[in-house]
């Protein structure tokens, strides 16, 4: 006879459109106001890059588990779920040890995630899988949108990539950041190739000190827009000392009230000079932070 202790036997596969009936069943109450797996199942389903992975026991998925590869050497997990009456069994952990393999077989040498700073669950059971805590970030948010005039801050020309990358490399921020940027909630390694890209869709805003030195930085993204709300743009890095971010800021909310953009997202990493300033203009403190963790596998 099984004994009351006995860890049962978890299987871990690849996901089948035909889970998703038990998947959103035990998804239903993961957060106080539901869960996004239903809305992003199909899409992770069916893209090349993605991958998704059940825990099943008895033939019954009771855990999930989503990837990225994002880059050849990069992956972003994300999704995991274990169904709360088979929690503190050991499902998220073969989970995304099947991952971590499937993403080695890939080539990644990294694996990343977020977890919210208050999820004790997560950061407990990510520290005993060897992920280590690099950054920390807040999302900040801001609705009412006025005009602001700035004054030593512009949109980065095609031609000063290179000057801005240099600056980007001797930057503390950037090495707090751990060298990530956000789109939407999903982190990324900053290089040169991308900090190209956001030049040239023109959404990098630099600032200029009185030398003539760039002394600070912002990367901004629209997928907000489609994907979250309507008119919407987010700050996907920001970078430089308190007077440098102010500025910066008020040339975005200059651009976002002419463009009738009705709210922005503020990712930045949690450095204190920053923050002050995102609040001083109007944006509104999270309860909560967000813990980037990193394992190399
Ligand atoms: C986080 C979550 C996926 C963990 O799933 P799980 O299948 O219960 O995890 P495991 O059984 O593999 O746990 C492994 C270890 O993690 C730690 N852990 C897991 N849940 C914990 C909890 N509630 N409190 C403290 N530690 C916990 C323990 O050290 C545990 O080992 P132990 O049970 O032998 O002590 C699950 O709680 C869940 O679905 N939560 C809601 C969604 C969520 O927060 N997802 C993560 C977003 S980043």
């Amino acid at each position: 006879m099984e004994s009351f202790k006995s860890k049962p036997k978890i299987h871990v596969r690849k996901a089948r459109s035909t889970d998703h009936e038990a998947v959103f069943k035990f998804c239903e109450k993961t957060w106080s106001w539901g869960d996004y797996i239903p809305k992003v199942w199909d899409k992770w389903l069916k893209e090349k890059n993605d991958r998704v992975f059940v825990a099943t026991i008895d033939d019954v998925p009771v855990g999930i588990s989503h990837l990225s590869i994002d880059k050849p050497d990069e992956v972003w997990l994300s999704g995991a779920r274990t169904d709360p009456k088979y929690r503190r069994r050991g499902v998220a952990t073969a989970i995304t040890k099947k991952c971590l393999e499937y993403a080695r077989k890939k080539g990644a040498k990294v694996a990343r995630l977020v977890t919210e700073s208050d999820n004790i669950a997560a950061r407990t059971l990510l520290q005993k899988l060897g992920f280590k805590q690099v950054a920390e970030f807040v999302e900040m948010k801001m609705e009412k949108i006025t005009e602001e005039k700035s004054n030593n801050s512009r949109w980065i020309e095609e031609n000063e990539t290179e000057v801005s990358w240099v600056s980007l490399q001797n930057s503390r921020v950037y090495h707090k950041s751990a060298g990530l940027y956000t789109v939407l909630f999903h982190w990324f390694s900053l290089e040169k190739r991308d900090l190209e890209r956001f030049i040239k869709q023109r959404k990098a805003i630099l600032h200029m000190n009185d030398e003539g030195k760039i002394d600070g930085l912002t990367l901004t993204e629209d997928a907000t827009s489609s994907e979250w709300c309507k008119n919407s743009i987010q700050t996907s890095y920001i970078d430089g000392d308190y007077e440098a971010v102010l500025d910066m800021i008020k040339f975005l909310k200059g651009y976002c009230s002419a463009a009738k953009i009705k709210r922005i997202y503020g990712f930045t990493c949690n450095y204190k000079p920053i923050i002050t300033a995102l609040e001083r203009l109007g944006f509104e403190p999270p309860e909560t932070t967000e813990i980037v963790y990193e394992k190399s596998i």
